[in-house]
């Protein structure tokens, strides 16, 4: 008998399993005849910003777009520094430059995935050229970034933060869930996201209603009355159907992650003893597992030996952002090199995770991964 192969993800299943809701919420959008903006987009924006605990949820295009908007909200463009990591998905970095600020990469910590508190304070050090602006926490693979530590320093050198949350929906430090540290808080909704849309989509939220206020008018346009741009602007707006999708899923994604942790827990049992290091957890904190990655030395044989079981993996991401065309050599690092960073991306590998993976199947991950290593 031949195994049906495993996907790395699949968010199909997570149509088919909510099918009935979501079509009955496309049918309602396309009866309804408000195909930009207007009630199921306010709806979820009042849904999404009371499931986080925050104030304002504003809807956009995209997590892209999300950070874009946060940046440039906060005033900051041209002349102005903006801290993150380059072991990020190239959106954090390439939307900081959309707005006309300039990045400055700092390292990981080590044996974790997320900005190194020391690399951020070293880079305020010595800055390059520039107005240290704001810094841009990412919550990789589903785990709280140490916020602890980045928040006093964020206060102490007057810089705005803004947290990449494309990844953590649900993920909670003891403060409270990722999205409530900052100033404004970035959710991406591309499809396999712990609370993904069928199509692109993101979310800015804040507590600040002079933020929101802002946001709401650079996605459309600058507009404040309609047709009169009071700022400079862009077109990024929530489409509603997607918002009519995502407000029937964010029911379901405290479960969704639960079946991931369930997952998460299998693979730390299973894979207990091999010469594989398994996920960080951040003590205190709840790590939603967007992914669960693990970090091999010979990373290209396991990958190449699971596909050859059927078995789907990722890279999240084979290149930093610093050591890729569009950006080598051209953006601030610190320390120079990123060796953290460098190192991790030779030795990351994301293995099967969704909610629908059961954990049968999970258990045929680890087995062929064991199988490896005899
Ligand atoms: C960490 C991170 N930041 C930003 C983004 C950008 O989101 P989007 O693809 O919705 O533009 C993503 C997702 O791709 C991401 O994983």
């Amino acid at each position: 008998m031949s195994l049906a192969a495993i996907p790395q993800t699949d968010p199909s299943a997570s149509y088919r399993e909510h099918q009935a809701e979501i079509d009955a919420a496309i049918a309602r959008v396309l009866a309804g005849g408000q195909y930009i903006l207007g009630r199921e987009v306010e709806a979820f924006e009042v849904a999404f910003a009371t499931w986080l605990g925050v104030a304002h949820a504003v809807g956009v295009g995209s997590g892209t777009d999300a950070l874009e908007l946060a940046v440039r909200a906060c005033d900051i463009g041209s002349g102005d520094l903006v801290y993150t990591v380059s072991h990020t998905a190239v959106a954090t970095v390439a939307a900081i430059e959309r707005a006309g600020a300039t990045p400055v990469l700092v390292d990981i910590e080590k044996d974790g995935f997320a900005m190194d508190p020391n690399a951020l304070e070293a880079a305020l050090r010595q800055s390059p050229p520039g107005r240290p602006a704001a810094v841009i926490p990412v919550h990789l693979y589903g785990e709280p970034a140490d916020m602890d530590a980045i928040l006093p320093l964020a206060r102490r050198h007057g810089l705005r933060v803004i947290e990449d949350c494309a990844q953590s929906h649900g993920a909670a430090a003891p403060a409270g869930l990722t999205g409530t540290f900052g100033d404004i808080a970035c959710f991406s909704f591309y499809p396999t996201k712990n609370l993904g849309a069928l199509g692109d989509a993101g979310m800015t939220a804040t507590r600040d209603p002079g933020l929101a206020t802002t946001l709401r008018e650079i996605r459309e346009y600058g507009w404040r009355e309609r047709y009169i741009s009071a700022r400079v602007g862009i077109n990024t707006r929530l489409a509603p159907m997607q918002a009519a999708v995502l407000a029937e899923k964010l029911p379901h994604l405290a479960a969704d992650n639960a079946r991931r942790q369930t997952i998460a827990a299998v693979y730390d049992d299973g894979l207990a003893g091999l010469p594989l290091a398994l996920p960080p957890r951040r003590p205190g904190c709840t790590h939603v597992f967007h992914q669960y990655v693990v970090r091999a030395g010979d990373r290209d044989g396991l990958r190449a030996h699971l596909g050859a079981a059927g078995i789907g993996t990722g890279i999240h991401y084979p290149s930093p952002v610093h050591a890729q065309p569009a950006y080598r050599g051209r953006l601030a690092e610190f320390p120079a090199g990123l060796p953290r960073t460098t190192q991790m991306a030779a030795q990351i590998l994301s293995l099967p995770m969704y909610p629908q993976l059961g954990v049968a199947a999970a258990r045929r991950v680890i087995e062929a991964t064991r199988r490896f290593f005899i």
